[in-house]
């Protein structure tokens, strides 16, 4: 168990290091990432879990606030009522460990409260910038995670059914889960997934036009891909577009998701 926290230690040096003389081993780690779904029964230390999240706690944050926090949730049984608020997704019982990020300004706001400041945080800013802040921790603690050698994944269902979240975690006011991690030693090594050109997400000085020809330039190679080919055969639709227009995010789903969310949102007291 030693050799990660070590591995571990080294890599802000590494990854300066490597950044004032070549940027090729950081792309290298970057390409060869993927999302990882199956964890092996090696546990994760909580030595190993602390020292990652500590170092994540060094990324930028609004006014230095740090407005985010961390549910770590290990035992089988808070794995077991969470799982349906993720869709009975099977990671959510499978990986020893499952981090739930929040966007949080109820911390802040009890140390304002407490040191006879006037916090003025329950509004939808104020929500924009701690969820800001979480998912940055979230984002550099998941950098440091795989750098690590550890797997995990990102789950959105988080923002779906927020409402079975913030019960089962006992979330106070001002407090929203914003991110779900699953996290272990990964038992599997899948391929690293298609993006596409930067030429589709660059844009220079001002918003370049989508039209018809940059859709073909931009998407052409992932709708070719065999993967992708046979996703479409399976699901018995035209384009590639449709299966997640018209069977995965449907726009019926999005408008229910929504308007759950915004509940959510006013019962944690962001909306008020
Ligand atoms: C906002 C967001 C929501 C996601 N939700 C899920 C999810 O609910 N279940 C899942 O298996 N993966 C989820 N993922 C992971 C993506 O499916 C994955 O990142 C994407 O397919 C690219 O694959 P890669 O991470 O292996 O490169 C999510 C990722 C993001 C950023």
């Amino acid at each position: 168990m030693k050799s990660e926290p070590t591995v571990f230690l080294f890599f802000p040096f590494l990854l300066r290091l490597k950044l004032e003389s070549t940027n090729l081993p950081i792309l290298i780690h970057y390409t060869m990432r993927t999302s990882i779904r199956q964890y092996s029964s090696r546990p994760v230390e909580d030595d190993l879990l602390n020292e990652l999240l500590a170092q994540a706690e060094q990324t930028q944050t609004m006014g230095n606030l740090q407005l985010y926090s961390v549910v770590v949730t290990r035992s089988d049984e808070m794995k077991q009522k969470l799982a349906p608020a993720h869709f009975n997704q099977p990671m959510v019982t499978g990986a020893p460990v499952v981090l739930t990020f929040c966007a949080d300004y109820h911390r802040t706001t009890a140390w304002a409260q407490h040191r006879k400041g006037h916090p003025g945080y329950d509004n939808f800013l104020s929500y924009q910038n701690a969820a800001t802040d979480a998912l940055l921790f979230c984002q550099r603690f998941c950098d440091l995670a795989e750098a690590a050698g550890l797997g995990l994944c990102f789950l959105g269902t988080t923002v779906y059914q927020p409402a079975a979240i913030i019960r089962l975690l006992q979330l106070p006011q001002l407090v929203m889960p914003v991110a779900t991690i699953t996290l272990g030693w990964p038992a599997e090594h899948p391929n690293p997934s298609d993006r596409l050109p930067l030429s589709a997400i660059r844009h220079d000085e001002t918003y370049q036009p989508v039209t018809a020809e940059t859709i073909d330039r931009d998407y052409a190679a992932k709708e070719a891909l065999p993967e992708n080919l046979e996703f479409v055969r399976i699901n018995q639709t035209e384009t590639l577009a449709q299966i997640f227009t018209d069977i995965r995010y449907t726009a019926k789903d999005c408008q229910t998701l929504s308007t759950g969310l915004l509940e959510a949102l006013r019962m944690q007291g962001f909306l008020d």
